[in-house]
């Protein structure tokens, strides 16, 4: 389910036709800071064609939120308060070019980042549902990347984004999981902190859906499906089921169960770097 209080509404929002294995899809140079080169891929990486249009009235319905609703089954779409947004803009992080200079940014500035942190803490109280949460990341990404995921903790000290292997569509987690406990998860809340509109994709299935469905087609005992590979069988045998992606703005945050469903991020057609922060918890309003 999606739940939206973006202020322009479904006009973020768009569908595709599904997915594409990435050797099938052209791939231009990125070219930013300096540093050229061709994206890599997973060997199972799959990415969203390109085929975006706007919902219809029947699939913003399937995409309703009802009562059922929580952090382990819904998309959450939301804009920080102003305060908050003044705070970041402070900090101008939109002047940075890359990771390292971010992160400046914050040693450079230590009352701006308690006071920051501070004021994160109390807006992050008011989605939190008296569950505890924490920071997972700040980071940085290139600019004009179709998916930006990567598996960066078997990435060489030093690596550039040259010798990153970017996963396309895939769910996340930190550590081994039943695909039938990953209700009990949490989530994830991510704010654009770049200066320019940022993506989100995903799948409006859980990954227990997505499993049962998988049944139907081959035995997921004889395969040893879990949460390491079933992203990679899903769309072998689902590609045509599509993909939802969100516009998300500067200052706009989107929470995720990125444990519990098929998503990505994307920077495709932008020119600055991507910046975002990124919380575990499990939001929800
Ligand atoms: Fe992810």
């Amino acid at each position: 389910m999606l739940h939206n209080q973006f202020s322009e509404g479904s006009e973020s929002i768009s569908i595709n036709s599904g997915v594409i294995h990435y050797s099938e899809q052209v791939q231009e140079n990125i070219n930013f800071n300096g540093i050229v080169f061709k994206p890599n891929f997973d060997e199972d990486a799959y990415l969203p064609k390109r085929d975006w249009r706007k919902l219809n009235a029947e699939e913003i319905k399937i995409l309703q939120p009802n009562k059922k609703k929580n952090d382990s089954n819904t998309i959450y779409l939301g804009e920080i308060p102003d305060d908050l947004k003044k705070l970041y803009q402070n900090m101008k992080l939109t002047d940075c070019n890359n990771r390292n200079e971010v992160f400046a940014k914050f040693r450079e500035n230590e009352r701006a980042t308690i006071e920051l942190n501070s004021s994160m803490a109390n807006f992050l109280m008011t989605l939190s549902n008296n569950k505890p949460f924490k920071i997972h990341f700040l980071g940085s990404n290139f600019p004009n990347l179709e998916v930006v995921a990567c598996d960066t903790t078997v990435l060489p000290k030093g690596y550039t984004e040259k010798d990153m292997k970017f996963l396309g569509i895939h769910n996340d987690g930190t550590q081994y999981v039943s695909t039938y406990k990953l209700y009990t998860s949490g989530n994830r809340l991510t704010i654009n902190l770049g200066n320019q509109d940022r993506y989100f994709f995903f799948i409006n299935i859980t990954l227990t859906q997505a499993l049962n469905m998988l049944k139907e087609k081959i035995s997921v005992k004889e395969h040893e499906i879990d949460i390491t590979n079933i992203a990679k069988y899903y769309f072998k045998y689902f590609p045509d089921y599509p993909i939802i992606k969100i516009k998300q703005k500067p200052y706009h945050y989107y929470i995720a169960p990125t444990d519990n469903c098929f998503h990505d991020g994307s920077t495709l057609g932008n020119t600055d770097l991507d910046v975002i922060i990124v919380y575990f918890g499990a939001f929800q309003f």
